[in-house]
């Protein structure tokens, strides 16, 4: 666990010290200081979230440290401190994006409340640095396509907010992954996430799961049950395929979120939750609202920053991305040697719509992985659905790729062999091999040869 680092610079050795003493008291925190600016910007690094920096010392100023900084560590929270505040300087420091600008003398509960807030700031910030060496992922979520990143984007900055978000998206677009994201990259990390599936439970099961309930509420209440809402307090609660509620859950969710306190069913107690709200749905609330079906006081409610997950089919490039990490999650988790994915099994891939989305090819991975028998998974392979393109043409598989065409080339005429083997068979299961040979417009030798080489068996 990360201590968050806070840097001290002022050439006066009493005030840091006090600083240090007063800042790091508890132990929870780092505390780091310098006597001049120099020094200072010599001691930030990537850890360090807040500077303190008194303004006038010999040397380099308060102003032109924050100004190193801003240009250096964009995400570091500076303060400003000053016995001499002038307003020029006073505007000065806040156009430069300081934190904030304290007069000495300040008292301890000024100091700490400013350095809270900062870090309040600064902390989701330092998180966004050190996923950046890793650009394609964020938490579990997996995309370098264009859609993929532009979203990355919007649920960074949700994240930090704190505001209730209505993730949309189609099935299997990985909505429980955002909302999770959200949760871990928010300022309630430390806290619980809870989720609940507001399909799967009828009205009023849904009811006591959200609120909970007290004993001898309704038939088979024996215990006092707590409910999810009181579960996530301090943290983020998850309410997925929201769209499902019915109309009075709705109205009864409505309340607890604008009061943020409800009562369980059964009970007068009223319970008060501290919690960051995230929903999910793959309906269309806008034209349900239309249709009566959902609150649009409870829809504005939810959609206060709206996150939405592009389907798969919007961003074919992430596919090579994905699949990749299917393969190997899949043969850790299957216990099979890893596998891969020929030339034309990818381009097939790649031209497949994905009605299901990431879900689908994850188990189209996977079942490939459960049934190949090579080390290589073919086309023929993958269980793909109506949706899938025939065979790829000759000219989709060469493409505009030169690199390595040769042994590339050689490779997919095999597999477009052994495909177009596969299929003649099992179209022509019943007839001899001198007749598939006539239509596939070659001789019986050289068929049997083929088959021979690829090991393909007539099934019968
Ligand atoms: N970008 C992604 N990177 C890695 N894995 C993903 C990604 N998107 C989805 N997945 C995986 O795909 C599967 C489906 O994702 P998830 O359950 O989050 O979808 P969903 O949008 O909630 O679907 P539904 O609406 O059907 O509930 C999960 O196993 C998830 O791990
Ligand atoms: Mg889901």
């Amino acid at each position: 666990m990360l201590r968050p680092r806070i840097l001290i610079i002022d050439d006066e050795p009493n005030m840091g010290r006090s600083l240090s003493i007063l800042l790091g008291d508890d132990g929870q925190r780092e505390v780091v200081t310098a006597r001049s600016g120099e020094e200072g910007l010599e001691r930030l690094d990537d850890d360090t979230q807040v500077v303190l920096c008194d303004l006038s010392m010999p040397g380099m100023d308060g102003l032109e440290v924050l100004r190193r900084i801003r240009a250096r560590a964009p995400e570091v929270e500076v303060i400003l401190m000053t016995a001499y505040s002038t307003v020029q300087s006073a505007i000065e420091a806040m156009r430069l994006g300081a934190h904030e600008y304290l007069i000495k003398p300040f008292t301890n509960e000024e100091v700490s409340a400013a350095v809270e807030s900062a870090l309040m700031l600064a902390r989701p910030s330092r998180r966004l640095k050190l996923r950046a060496r890793e650009p394609d992922r964020l938490c579990e979520l997996v995309g370098r396509s264009e859609p993929m990143q532009r979203m990355f984007r919007v649920i960074e900055r949700a994240a930090e907010s704190d505001a209730t978000v209505l993730v949309t998206g189609e099935s299997g677009t990985g909505k429980e992954l955002i909302a999770r994201a959200i949760h871990d990259l928010g300022p309630r990390r430390a806290g619980p996430f809870v989720a609940v599936h507001c399909a799967a439970l009828a009205e009023q099961l849904l009811e006591s799961e959200l609120f909970g309930h007290e004993r001898g509420a309704f038939t088979g209440a024996h215990k006092t049950k707590i409910g999810r809402l009181e579960q996530a307090d301090h943290g983020t609660v998850f309410l997925d395929e929201v769209g499902e509620m019915s109309p009075a859950v709705q109205t009864k969710l409505l309340r607890a979120l604008a009061e943020r306190c409800f009562q369980r069913v059964g009970g007068l107690e009223t319970i008060r939750v501290d919690l960051r709200v995230v929903a999910a749905t793959n309906r269309n609330l806008e034209t349900m609202i239309r249709e009566g079906g959902f609150r649009e006081d409870l829809f504005y409610r939810l959609n206060v920053v709206a996150v939405t997950a592009p389907p798969l089919r919007e961003r074919p490039g992430d596919i090579r991305l994905l699949a990749e990490l299917f393969l190997k999650e899949k043969a850790a988790e299957l216990d099979v040697p890893p596998r891969r994915l020929s030339p034309a099994a990818l381009l097939a891939l790649e031209a497949y719509p994905f009605p299901g989305n990431v879900r689908e090819l994850e188990n189209v991975i996977e079942r490939a992985m459960v049934f190949a028998d090579g080390e290589l998974l073919d086309t023929v392979d993958l269980p793909l659905g109506a949706a899938a393109r025939p065979m790829p043409t000759f000219e989709s598989l060469i493409g505009p790729a030169v690199q390595n065409a040769w042994p590339r080339l050689q490779e997919l005429v095999k597999s477009l062999e052994r495909q177009l083997l596969t299929r003649a068979l099992s179209a022509y299961a019943d007839h001899p091999n001198e007749e598939i040979a006539r239509l596939l417009g070659t001789s019986r030798r050289i068929l049997e040869l083929r088959l021979q080489e690829f090991a393909l068996k007539k099934k019968t």
